[in-house]
C-alpha cells in the first residue's frame, strides 16, 4: 500500500488527513478491488458519453477509456499498488488514472459521484453472479437428470420423518432435487430481470445539471434502462437482498440433499457409494471414508443466509439516500456468492460421481412394511372396503407380521384370510415393491414410466 492521501480526491476543506484508525474503518479497497472490472466498464461507458454530449471533448473521453484499460490491465496483472489513503477502488483508479493520462483524468467525474459509481458497480458484480449461479445451476440439473434417466426403476425407500414410507423410484428422488434447483433457476433469473437497471448518472442523490444520457450508458452496460429515480437509485441494495435470499432459498436445498449424501453414504445405510474424489480419511481411522463435502454443503446455508440477514439489517432504518453503512453491503455478498458457487461445483461433482447401491436400495424398500399402503388400496380396489377399514385390517396385518418377524409378503394365504377372508391370491401381485412402484401413475408419481415422462420434459427445458 502506498502512502497517497485522500486529500487529493477531496482534501479542498481539510486542513489534515485522517487518523490511522479512520483510515482503517473507512477504507474498503481491501475488498472492494473485486469490482474493478466493472468500475472500469462503468467508467469507460461514462466518459463515452460524456464525450457525445459535448461534456468533454472527444480527445479526452479518448485518452481517458484508453487509460483506463492500461489501468485495468495493471489490476488483472497484478502489478497495481492498491492504496488505503485512497480508500476504495473507485478512488484507487481515478488516482492511478492521473498518473497514466494526466489532466483529462480530473474530467472523468463530471455529472456523476462515487454513490451512483458503487451503485453501478455492485450492480454489475452481482449480474454477473447471477449469471454464473445459473450456469451452475444447470450443470447440476444436467447431472440430477442423467442420475434419474439411469435409475428411473431403481426401487428405493421413501422416507417421512425418517421412516420408511412407500417405496419409490431413485429416478424420482433425484428428480424432485431437479424440481428445486429449477425453482432456484427461475429465481435467479427473475431476480436479473428485476436488477437489470442502471444507477449510473443519478449522481450523489439528486441527479446532474450536465445533460448527461443515461440510457446510452444504461445500454453500453447491458442494462435494460436507466433507475427511475435518483435517491432510489443511489440507496437501493434490495437488488443485493434478493441476490442473497435466492442463494439462501438454493443453499437451504444443496443443504437438504447434502444430509440425504451424508446419511446415505453411512455404513448403517450403504445406499450411495460417494467417488474418492468428493471423499476425505481420517488420520487416525484407517477405515473411513468420510462424506467431507456434502457436509460442507450442509454447512455452506449458515454463512449464506447469515450473509443475507447480516444485509437486511445494514439496510433496516436507513434514510435516504446514501449513507456508509451501506458500504457494509459488499464482503457479505462476496462470501456468500464464493461459497454458493462452490457449493453448486461440489455438489454437481458428487453428483456425477456417486454410484446408487442398487441391491442395498431395493432391499431396503421391501423392508418395513412399505408396501401396506398398496395392501390397504387392494382391499378396497377388490374387496369395496372404505379406505378406513382397509387402513385397519392392513395395520392387523402388518401386527401380524412384525410379531412372526417377517415381512408382508411372506404372509401365507391363511394368514391374511383369518383376518380378513376376502382377501385373495391377487393381492401377493401388490405387495412387491416393482410392482408398487410402477402403479403410481398419477402425475407426478413414482412411476418409472412417469419419472422417464419429468426427464425427458427437462432435458428440453435445460
Ligand atoms: N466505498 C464506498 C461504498 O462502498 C463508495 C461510496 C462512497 N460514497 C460516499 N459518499 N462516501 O459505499
Amino acid at each position: 500500500m502506498s502512502d497517497k492521501t485522500s486529500n487529493q480526491m477531496w482534501g479542498g476543506r481539510f486542513a489534515a488527513g485522517p487518523d490511522a484508525i479512520m483510515e482503517a474503518i473507512n477504507a474498503s479497497i481491501g475488498y472492494d478491488q473485486r469490482m474493478a472490472a466493472q468500475d472500469i466498464a462503468g467508467s469507460r461507458a461514462h466518459a463515452a458519453m460524456l464525450a457525445a454530449q459535448g461534456i468533454i471533448s472527444d480527445s479526452d473521453a479518448k485518452a481517458i477509456r484508453e487509460g483506463l484499460l492500461t489501468v485495468l490491465s495493471e489490476i488483472e496483472g497484478g502489478t497495481f499498488e492498491f492504496s488505503t489513503a485512497l480508500e476504495d477502488i473507485h478512488m484507487n483508479v481515478e488516482a492511478r488514472l492521473k498518473e497514466v493520462i494526466g489532466e483529462p483524468a480530473g474530467r472523468l467525474h463530471t455529472g456523476r459521484s462515487r454513490n451512483d459509481q458503487v451503485a453501478t458497480d455492485f450492480r454489475l458484480w452481482v449480474r454477473d453472479q447471477l449469471d454464473a449461479a445459473e450456469q451452475g445451476l444447470l450443470a447440476l440439473i444436467r447431472a440430477l437428470l442423467a442420475q434419474a434417466e439411469a435409475g428411473a426403476d431403481w426401487v428405493m425407500p421413501g422416507f417421512t420423518h425418517l421412516q420408511t414410507a412407500q417405496p419409490v423410484t431413485w429416478g424420482h428422488h433425484m428428480m424432485a432435487y431437479v424440481e428445486m434447483f429449477g425453482r432456484d433457476l427461475s429465481r435467479v433469473r427473475d431476480a436479473r430481470v428485476r436488477m437489470n437497471e442502471s444507477p449510473l448518472g443519478a449522481a450523489a442523490l439528486a441527479g446532474t445539471g450536465f445533460p448527461i444520457d443515461r440510457h446510452m450508458t444504461a445500454e453500453a452496460l447491458g442494462f435494460d434502462r436507466p433507475m427511475a429515480n435518483s435517491l432510489d437509485a443511489v440507496s437501493a441494495r434490495d437488488f443485493a437482498i434478493e441476490f442473497l435470499s435466492v442463494a439462501s432459498i438454493s443453499a437451504m436445498h444443496l443443504s437438504r440433499f447434502a444430509e440425504e449424501l451424508v446419511i446415505w453414504s453411512s455404513a448403517q445405510f450403504r445406499f450411495v457409494t460417494l467417488s474418492d474424489r468428493f471423499s476425505t480419511g481420517s488420520s487416525i481411522m484407517p477405515q473411513k471414508k468420510n462424506p467431507d463435502a456434502a457436509e460442507l454443503i450442509r454447512a455452506k446455508i449458515g454463512r449464506i443466509f447469515g450473509a443475507n440477514v447480516a444485509l437486511m439489517m445494514v439496510m433496516k432504518g436507513l434514510p435516504l439516500a446514501y449513507s456508509k453503512d451501506m458500504q457494509e453491503d459488499k464482503e457479505q455478498v462476496f462470501d456468500a456468492a464464493d461459497n454458493w458457487m462452490l457449493a453448486l461445483a461440489a455438489m454437481e461433482g458428487m453428483v456425477k460421481d456417486m454410484t446408487a447401491n442398487t441391491p442395498q436400495l431395493e432391499a431396503a424398500a421391501s423392508s418395513g412394511f412399505s408396501t401396506a399402503t398398496d395392501l390397504a388400496d387392494w382391499l378396497v380396489r377388490e374387496t369395496g372396503l372404505p379406505f378406513r377399514e382397509a387402513h385397519h385390517v392392513t395395520g392387523a396385518l402388518v401386527a401380524m407380521a412384525e410379531q412372526k418377524g417377517c415381512d408382508l409378503p411372506d404372509l401365507s394365504l391363511e394368514d391374511m384370510k383369518s383376518v380378513k377372508d376376502t382377501i385373495t391370491m391377487g393381492i401377493f401381485d401388490v405387495l412387491g415393491v416393482h410392482n408398487s412402484v410402477a402403479s403410481r401413475m398419477s402425475y407426478g408419481g413414482t412411476a418409472p414410466a412417469r419419472v422417464r415422462e419429468q426427464v425427458a420434459r427437462w432435458k428440453e427445458l435445460v
